[in-house]
């Protein structure tokens, strides 16, 4: 999707009280930045905003990070929960958002700052082989959503060639699936809040799939040796890069 340049969606973000401008600066300290310690979970590829604008203020028991990569998209979400929050005549306690790339996580997220729960939804699903690592299920992902994670991965998406992967990938990441259909739908019991993907594929006629995944406390970390390996050595990679292109 072409996204139209906001000039103006850096200085806004810079301005709002629950935009964390350097999420780098709070590893290991992101129970800190909100007044109630509560279990603390996260939305990855935020877009627009439409579901943690739902799901943040009906659930005040927990603290929310919303993450997308692109101003342009965070500044709508920031403009939604404004506004829902406000209906709800409610103070903006248990929300923060940042820009990050969600494939550095573990740049921004120490192994103290628990997650209690991980929501993906809609995440791009980069069909093309060697493409395929960019995706937010990749193995080389969760591994590092594991080190973090308590709790569960919530995952939906529309498509069905992510799906099937992404379930070899949860797997292969020391994962067990606990909640799974091809037809979120067509099961009222396992819906919950609806993004606006969500809304666009459901006219288009698409089934949604959804996916809930936990860590499997029986797979030890050292069968995840390798890909922990891989995806350090991948973080290393882009430090380093940003390092160079600072410099000049
Ligand atoms: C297809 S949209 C889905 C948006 C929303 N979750 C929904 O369901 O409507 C994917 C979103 O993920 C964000 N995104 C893609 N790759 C990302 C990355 N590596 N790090 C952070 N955000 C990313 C995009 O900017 C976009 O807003």
């Amino acid at each position: 999707m072409r996204i139209r340049c906001k000039p103006w969606a850096r200085p806004e973000l810079e301005a709002c009280p629950f935009y964390i401008s350097d999420p780098k600066s709070c590893r290991g300290h992101w129970a800190e930045q909100f007044p109630q310690k509560q279990p603390l979970r996260l939305e990855l590829g935020c877009g627009k905003g439409g579901f943690i604008a739902q799901e943040a203020p009906a659930n005040l028991a927990y603290n929310y990070i919303a993450i997308d990569i692109k101003n342009e998209m965070l500044v709508l979400a920031k403009r939604k929960l404004e506004a829902a929050y406000e209906q709800a005549e409610l103070s903006m306690e248990n929300i923060r958002i940042c820009i990050d790339n969600i494939m550095y996580l573990s740049a921004c997220f120490a192994e103290n700052d628990r997650i209690d729960r991980i929501y993906i939804n809609f995440c791009n699903p980069w069909p093309r082989g060697k493409h395929k690592k960019r995706r937010l299920t990749h193995p080389r992902q969760l591994v590092q959503y594991r080190q973090i994670l308590d709790g569960e991965i919530w995952f939906k998406t529309d498509d069905s060639e992510l799906f099937e992967e992404s379930l070899v990938y949860f797997q292969e990441a020391g994962f067990r699936i606990t909640a799974m259909t091809r037809n979120l739908h067509a099961e009222p019991s396992l819906c919950y809040f609806e993004t606006e993907h969500e809304q666009m594929f459901v006219e288009m006629g698409k089934s949604i799939h959804f996916l809930i995944a936990e860590p499997d406390l029986s797979v030890p970390k050292s069968a995840l040796e390798e890909l922990l390996h891989d995806s350090a050595q991948y973080i290393e990679r882009n430090a380093e890069h940003e390092r160079t292109t600072e410099k000049q």
